[in-house]
């Protein structure tokens, strides 16, 4: 059997009896290491499927009928699985909630960016252990949603210290950690942001880049301007460290542009698109991560998904969970949204969540269950992937592996691991 914790009993098992496994096919563009790095993809849905994992990883795709023997089998007994969702943005170290604001927004108060330094009063105040309990419950959450890559933000200490602790607990807590000390100018810099900036671009990145994959910068009215957000992606791509940016969210800006000048992994929001920014986000490998569980939580138009697919941008699906605009950890709730809000169908909006996310995270190991990659996925309560936007906020998601072990499982009736 495959079994949940640490230990493994068996190299290699075999995954029968699933209704139908869908999985995103990676199709890198030869002749450009920015592209293969960033795949787009197809879907593919293969019915009475089954496949092999060994050491981890996926080692044999195809029918069930002519699987080959291994030393466990696993039956799903017809439930559908789909690739571990990969869940490129989410600010997941911080203490305390806002949810007085949410009622606030619900009944009239727009979203704005300050609302961010109460949480920032609130994660300075709280110690390592609480911020750490915090993540892993959150990460924990995520993978009971089938969610087995995790992106994790800094951004509510603003402090070189409290950066420093944030950008630690992320990097041990999640797959991939970001900087994002450039999220609001703190109370105590009132004024004063171009000091602020001073102190991100240097003192504050340096000691938090030797713990970061990304720098990520908040370009935004109420937040960054974009001289600001140029001089800390300039100090960000001096030291080698790739970027990504909060952009276009609140209103149109020169954030989406500034995210591809900088050939970032991703331009994230993208609620507010002029058709110059469409045009220029299909022609990069910038992806366009869009986060429509923010507008539904700020009661905002949503991005149109549509528009950027269509003009042949790669579109990744995230949850963007944080205290604030958006306290949803469920990709499967993205999904629906996606369908429903922004003209997506379920394979787009599948692919977006899976293969999307990696891509947006520059990792071609997740995202999709084709031979080599990473034995990452979820099996769902139901016969087909479909289900995810046809039976919204219904906990769908059975079990969670990761790396071939079974890290979460959403229904306790379910017994995979027999
Ligand atoms: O992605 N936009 C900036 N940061 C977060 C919100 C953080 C907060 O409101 O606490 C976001 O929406
Ligand atoms: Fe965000």
């Amino acid at each position: 059997m495959l079994c949940t914790g640490e230990t493994r009993v068996s190299d290699t098992a075999v995954v029968t009896g699933i209704g139908e496994l869908a999985t995103g096919r990676p199709q890198p563009v030869e002749n450009s290491s920015l592209e293969a790095r960033r795949p787009r993809g197809a879907l593919s849905v293969l019915r009475d499927a089954a496949f092999v994992v060994q050491d981890g990883h996926v080692a044999w795709v195809g029918p069930a009928a002519r699987a080959p023997a291994a030393d466990t089998l696993i039956d799903l007994g017809g439930r559908a699985v789909v690739p571990g969702f990969v869940d490129s943005h989410a600010h997941l170290v911080f203490a305390g909630e806002r949810a007085a604001e949410f009622e606030a927004r619900m009944t009239g108060s727009p979203y704005t960016a300050g609302g961010i330094r109460t949480t920032v009063a609130a994660t300075r105040a709280a110690d390592d252990q609480r911020l750490r309990a915090n993540v892993r419950s959150l990460v924990a959450e995520m993978a009971r949603q089938g969610t087995t890559t995790v992106e994790c933000k800094t951004g509510y200490g603003l402090t070189v210290e409290d950066e420093v602790r944030a950008i630690r607990i992320a990097r041990e807590e999640c797959d991939v950690a970001t900087f994002l000390g450039a999220h609001v100018v703190p109370t105590e810099f009132s004024g004063r942001g171009d000091e602020y900036v001073d102190l991100v671009r240097g003192p504050m990145l340096e000691a938090c880049a030797p713990h970061a994959d990304y720098v990520d910068v908040f370009c935004e009215r109420g937040a960054f301007s974009e001289a600001q957000s140029r001089l800390i992606l300039d100090a960000a791509v001096s030291r080698g460290l790739p970027v990504r940016l909060h952009a276009n969210q609140l209103g149109r800006g020169p954030g989406v542009q500034l995210a591809v000048e900088y050939g970032a992994a991703s331009a994230d929001h993208c609620t507010y698109l002029t058709d110059d920014d469409v045009a220029a986000l299909a022609r990069s490998s910038t992806v366009a991560t869009l986060l429509p569980g923010v507008e539904f939580s700020t009661r905002s138009p949503y991005p149109d998904a549509r528009r950027l697919i269509d003009a042949g941008a790669v579109v990744a699906l995230a949850t963007d969970c944080n205290p604030g605009s958006c306290y949803t950890s469920s990709m499967p709730f993205c999904i629906a949204l996606a369908v429903r809000e922004m003209r997506m169908s379920p394979a787009e909006a599948l692919l977006a969540a899976t293969l999307g996310g990696a891509s947006a995270l520059g990792r071609t190991d997740v995202g999709h269950l084709t031979v080599g990659a990473r034995a990452d996925f979820a099996v769902l309560d139901a016969p087909s992937y479909l289900h995810l936007s046809y039976r919204p906020g219904v906990p769908l998601v059975a079990g969670t592996f990761k790396r071939g072990l079974l890290v979460a499982e959403g229904k306790a009736q379910v017994k995979l691991g027999e």
